[in-house]
């Protein structure tokens, strides 16, 4: 299979090389608007080839979207990312314009691509390429999930003096500061975890979860990258083997969680054909309010979309 990954800066050129190195394809394409980067940096990763022992060929272009032809998956990461005092919205206004035009020129290549979308603001640029593409929504779909939930299993793996490995967990919404963490479906090994940590330690890692993006954002001046292109691998690597993993994802919901026409994160199952299943689990009254409360503050983002008359 051949993946594209568009846009070769932090995010992208990290998703190219994981991807390469876990072999996920036999030709990886990365491209970029500036001249020479996605070539340089593409280069600069076959050369790791023989000492990471993997023969996915990389391939860098510049905007070159024939190089791209027939591609199984193609993941976008083309966008501005945010500066500090910036939240994920404030993006809006550069990025759905490169949405739509690198999701056009990308779909045009390979129209039976899955898309997998990780710009921000997430939630609107997944229907921002939706309605660009105009496949079904079971193909168009963005990380942001996996990323949060990793941060979660991250904090509470330093809380207990464990490893993350053990730690399972869910959580659902939009990827801004209104996402619901949700400790109710979380354990370790089993083991839920409000039998080991108290609500107070379990509510402040709630809290640095939601803010786990800016608080990076403010110690680096831009966003991360190493665990967002480790998410992406994640999701790339369970479509293309067809894992059917059950993995929080950025999706269209059609009524869902009682939840109409937004794309917001839940659980879906991920496989060859994109999203097989969305699994709808239950919530009590509180975290039904909270992701009802995230969805709006979705919906407020989309708002701004409709006003760009961009579609
Ligand atoms: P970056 O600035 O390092 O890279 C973006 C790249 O996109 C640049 O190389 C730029 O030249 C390229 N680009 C811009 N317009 C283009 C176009 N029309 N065609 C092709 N390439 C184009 O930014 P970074 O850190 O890689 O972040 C990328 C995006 O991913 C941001 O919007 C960021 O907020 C988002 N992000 C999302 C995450 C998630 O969980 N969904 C996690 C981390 C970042
Ligand atoms: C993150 O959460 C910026 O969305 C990106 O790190």
């Amino acid at each position: 299979m051949k993946i594209t990954v568009i846009g070769a800066g932090n995010v992208g050129a990290t998703c190219a090389n994981v991807i390469a190195h876990n072999g996920l394809a036999k030709q990886v394409v990365l491209l970029d608007i500036v001249e020479g980067m996605a070539e340089g940096k593409s280069l600069d990763m076959w050369q790791s080839s023989p000492v990471n022992m993997f023969d996915t060929r990389i391939i860098g272009v510049t905007n070159d979207y024939e190089a791209t032809k027939g591609s199984g998956v193609i993941v976008i990461t083309s966008g501005i990312p945010r500066k500090p005092g910036m939240s994920r919205d404030d993006l809006i206004g550069t990025n759905a314009r490169i949405i739509k035009e690198v999701t056009g020129k990308a779909i045009e290549q390979s129209p039976d691509a899955i898309i997998l979308m990780v710009a921000n603001p997430l939630d609107v640029m997944c229907y921002c390429a939706y309605l660009t593409a105009k496949k079904d929504s079971n193909k168009v779909f963005g990380m942001a999930g996996i990323l949060d939930t990793a941060r979660f299993r991250a904090f509470l793996a330093d809380a207990l003096d464990t490893s993350p490995r053990d730690i399972q967990t869910l959580l659902l919404g939009g990827h801004g500061d209104t996402m619901v963490p949700l400790p109710r479906y979380t354990s370790v090994s089993g083991i839920p975890v409000t039998e080991l940590l108290d609500k107070e330690t379990i509510d402040k890692i709630v809290d640095r979860t939601r803010m786990g993006g800016g608080e990076i954002v403010k110690l680096m001046g831009t966003s991360a990258w190493y665990a967002p292109g480790a998410a992406v691998e994640q999701m790339v690597e369970s479509i293309v083997f067809d894992q059917k993993r059950i993995l929080p994802v950025c999706t269209y919901l059609n009524g869902e969680y009682g939840i109409k026409d937004i794309y917001l994160g839940v659980p879906v199952k991920l496989g060859k054909n994109g999203i097989e299943e969305i699994i709808e689990v239950d919530l009590n009254e509180d975290e039904k309010a909270l992701l009802n409360k995230s969805a709006e503050a979705v919906k407020s983002v989309m708002k701004v979309l409709d006003d760009m008359n961009l579609f």
